[in-house]
């Protein structure tokens, strides 16, 4: 019996039948094999930030805890750097940027592990993964091919991936990324552009911004246990938005192409009244409505009905569809 109440970042009460930490990829196709014969089911863990883990998980639950990260080749270009699945997200970027590679710096702060980094291609202040991707290298469970897979193979959208598409088949085990020599600061989103006229402008200093910025709006996972954005910020079309438009002229919302746009969940939650909103022993944030929080006791289910209640409501007054980003386990 394994205790995986410490291991996501929900304190969702929470446990496995068998847990296990592999440090060694040569590990897998032994326990890959074990379990088959077994009939045990295996589900891979990284930093447990956005997942919402059932009460009991009859199987095994693995989390790869080899950490590291390197240069693995330099050209007048590019630095190519590499992070082993454990390795924490965020330390890998203060690293990336300690040594003076700019690229990752509007990433810092995010929780949970590289190797879960490209499996909803993490973003926030107007990056994500996908920007400096390079490669990455998984174990096929369904083959037991090791493989690697180029950024067009991963397939990444908003928040998504094959390996989001595909769960349970590949285990990433260290991703690559190439940051250009050429530093291009991306100051676009709002927090950020004052900054263009800092005359001592570096990656270092726009990570620190980005550091302020999350630590002021979102709650800290240690205190107020939680997964980060709860929805996604839904993609509509613009005869889908109109009502929040038309009723709302100054609704955050941000045009994609062909027709759609990107509406702001946490704009649409609040508006719901939701915001600071309490059901048992979990809500919705009363600093960032789009943060489902933990205060106390809570499992999935406490979870699950929640997000139905938010759901619900928000279209009900929208008629807008939230979709969760969190993937449940
Ligand atoms: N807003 C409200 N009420 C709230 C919270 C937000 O009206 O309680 C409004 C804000 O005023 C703003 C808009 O909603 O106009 C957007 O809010 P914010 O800038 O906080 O960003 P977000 O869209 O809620 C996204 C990502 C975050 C990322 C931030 C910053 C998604 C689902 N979430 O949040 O990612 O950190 O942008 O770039 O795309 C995560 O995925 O877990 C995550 C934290």
């Amino acid at each position: 019996d394994f205790d995986l109440s410490a291991r996501n970042t929900l304190a969702l009460r929470a446990r496995s039948r068998f847990g296990l930490l592999i440090d060694n990829a040569a590990l897998l196709p032994a326990l890959f094999d074990h379990a088959a014969r077994e009939n045990l089911p295996i589900r891979i863990l990284g930093g447990g930030s956005n997942v919402v883990l059932a009460e009991y998980f009859d199987g095994i639950t693995a989390i790869l805890s080899q950490f590291g990260h390197r240069v693995i080749e330099e050209t007048a270009e590019h630095v190519l750097i590499e992070a082993d699945a454990g390795e924490p997200w965020h330390n890998f970027v203060a690293w990336s940027v300690d040594q003076g590679f700019g690229g990752l710096e509007n990433l810092a702060l995010i929780p949970g592990t590289a190797g879960a980094a490209p499996v909803q291609n993490i973003g926030a202040y107007g990056a994500e993964l996908a920007d400096f991707f390079h490669s990455l290298t998984a174990y096929d469970r369904t083959t037991g091919d090791t493989l690697t897979f180029d950024r067009a193979a991963c397939a990444f959208a908003y928040r998504d991936s094959l390996f989001k598409r595909e769960p349970n088949r590949y285990v990433v085990l260290a991703i690559r990324l190439a940051l250009p020599r050429r530093w291009q600061p991306n100051l676009r989103f709002a927090g950020l552009t004052d900054l263009s006229d800092a005359a001592d402008l570096s990656p270092r200093l726009v990570m620190d911004r980005v550091i302020a910025l999350r630590t002021s709006k979102l709650p800290d996972w240690r205190v107020h246990p939680n997964a980060g954005s709860f929805f996604q910020n839904p993609i509509v079309s613009l005869d889908a938005a109109a009502p929040v438009l038309d009723e709302f002229t100054q609704a955050p919302n941000y045009p994609q192409a062909e027709g759609l746009t990107k509406l702001s969940a946490g704009w649409l939650i609040e508006k719901s009244g939701l915001k600071g909103f309490r059901m048992g022993p979990v809500g919705m944030s009363e600093r960032h409505a789009l943060v489902v929080v933990n205060h106390g006791g809570a499992t999935q289910a406490d979870v699950a009905a929640l997000a139905a209640h938010v759901k619900r409501t928000v279209h009900h007054r929208f008629g807008v569809n939230l979709h969760e980003e969190p993937i449940f386990l």
